[in-house]
């Protein structure tokens, strides 16, 4: 039996009164015009533009804040860049690699990533990286061809391998005659480039493309554009896009999460049956939204700090909110008493709760006593049966939190 298209029938047995097709809102969907990005995607183009007349173009260094469309125009500038190559006759062949290195995060990853690019075989562990820098590097020896490599989330990788791998990288270029190698390095981090060691600053930064924030107005028109392709005619009230734009552009204007907040209301009011989108189901997206943010922030923690956190919450529910270091302490011991845990050390909690109190998780004062002590009153910032709901497929505090959510959330 030939293949079918699947999306297809299964959007038929949905038959939504919502959506067309509601992968226009994915945020990997890359639309064919970018709305506001003209002169990002031109600056771009003309760069990598020498690529079609066989030179190396200069090296980029992309950065803006997170959701300013950074990933998407290096994506439809290089697809541009490669569909018209394939048109012309170029003198040398170009190939393209992005490698998003908050996913790829170690030096194998990233360099088995480059080996993909120019399909070249390698294991997906065993070779010392050296050997597999020397395998690249010797593939790429053997051909003649321009090597655009876009390192993604450089900000990411830096924070956890330091950037003395990003420094190798730019030294490639060096040993891969007759090919020549582009780098594009994106970052979310907008101070990176004066942290970075100047002579990766120096490499990466030929030339610089900023990505500034997009306005109320801008995001309006974006999501305009993919509400168009994404939903039914007439199916959104008039507020929703507008107040989908407002929020995204509160939030350092972040087309993704104005993009997000649009899917999920649109899913919210077609799980309802109703046939219209309306404010109220964007906001109620916008909990939803928070609550998976909170949700992956809580299952990203350490197994200790979220012991801490299981303590606030029950002592919450049983009517106590706010707790001293002290009983803060003797409950985590409490909990690892039971679960046959090592306890840390006060120090290492201390720690501990400084970090969940900058990830906004809980809130920690000071407070002063009679006779000059002080002590700290710590508290749960979020709604205990989030922590709860976190927590309950975690294989050491899975019985604990469901004995709980037993007695206090039946
Ligand atoms: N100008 C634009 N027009 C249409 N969609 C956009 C535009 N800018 C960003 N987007 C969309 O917003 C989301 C986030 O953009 P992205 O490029 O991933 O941001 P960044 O890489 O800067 O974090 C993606 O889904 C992208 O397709
Ligand atoms: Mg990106």
């Amino acid at each position: 039996m030939p293949q079918m298209d699947l999306s297809d029938i299964f959007n038929k047995a949905t038959k939504s009164r919502i959506f067309v097709d509601r992968s226009y809102l994915r945020p990997d969907y890359i639309p064919r015009e970018l709305p506001h990005r003209e002169e990002m995607i031109n600056g771009m183009g003309m760069i990598l533009a020498a690529a079609l007349s066989g030179a190396r173009p200069s090296n980029i260094f992309a950065f803006g804040m997170t959701g300013t469309g950074k990933t998407a125009v290096a994506k439809y500038v290089t697809s541009a860049l490669i569909e018209h190559a394939s048109k012309i006759k170029t003198p040398t062949p170009i190939a393209v690699k992005l490698i998003n290195t908050r996913e790829n995060d170690t030096s194998y990853r990233v360099l088995a990533e480059m080996a993909a690019g120019i399909n070249l075989k390698v294991p997906f562990t065993g070779l010392s990286v050296a050997e597999l820098r020397a395998r690249v590097i010797n593939a790429l020896k053997n051909k003649s061809i321009i090597y655009i490599v876009i390192l993604d989330e450089i900000d990411s990788m830096i924070k956890k391998i330091g950037d003395s791998f990003l420094y190798q990288i730019t030294r490639m270029n060096e040993e891969i005659g007759p090919s020549q190698m582009s780098l594009i390095g994106i970052t979310n981090d907008i101070q990176l480039s004066d942290n970075l060691d100047p002579r990766i600053k120096s490499s990466l930064d030929d030339e610089q493309i900023f990505f500034p924030q997009y306005k109320a107005e801008e995001l309006q028109d974006i999501l305009s554009q993919r509400a168009t392709m994404a939903f039914l005619p007439d199916v959104l009230d008039k507020d929703v896009i507008p107040y989908c734009a407002a929020i995204g552009a509160r939030e350092h204007g972040d087309a993704r999460r104005s993009l997000d907040l649009l899917r999920r209301a649109g899913e919210i009011a077609e799980r309802k049956g109703k046939d219209r989108v309306t404010k109220e189901d964007v906001e109620e997206a916008r909990e939803s939204l928070d609550n998976d943010r909170i949700i992956d922030a809580i299952k990203s923690l350490t197994f200790d700090s979220k012991v801490l956190l299981l303590v606030l919450a029950m002592s919450k529910l049983k009517g106590k909110e706010k707790l001293t270091s002290g009983e803060l302490y003797a409950g985590y011991d409490g909990i690892m008493d039971e679960i046959k845990g090592q306890s840390l050390t006060e120090r290492r909690l201390t720690e501990l709760v400084n970090f969940l109190e900058m990830s906004n998780l809980i809130s920690a004062n000071l407070i002063s006593e009679g006779r000059g002590g002080r002590t700290k009153h710590i508290q749960l910032k979020t709604e205990p049966k989030r922590v709860l709901q976190s927590l309950a497929d975690d294989p050491q505090l899975g019985d604990i939190v469901n004995m709980v959510r037993g007695s206090y959330l039946a």
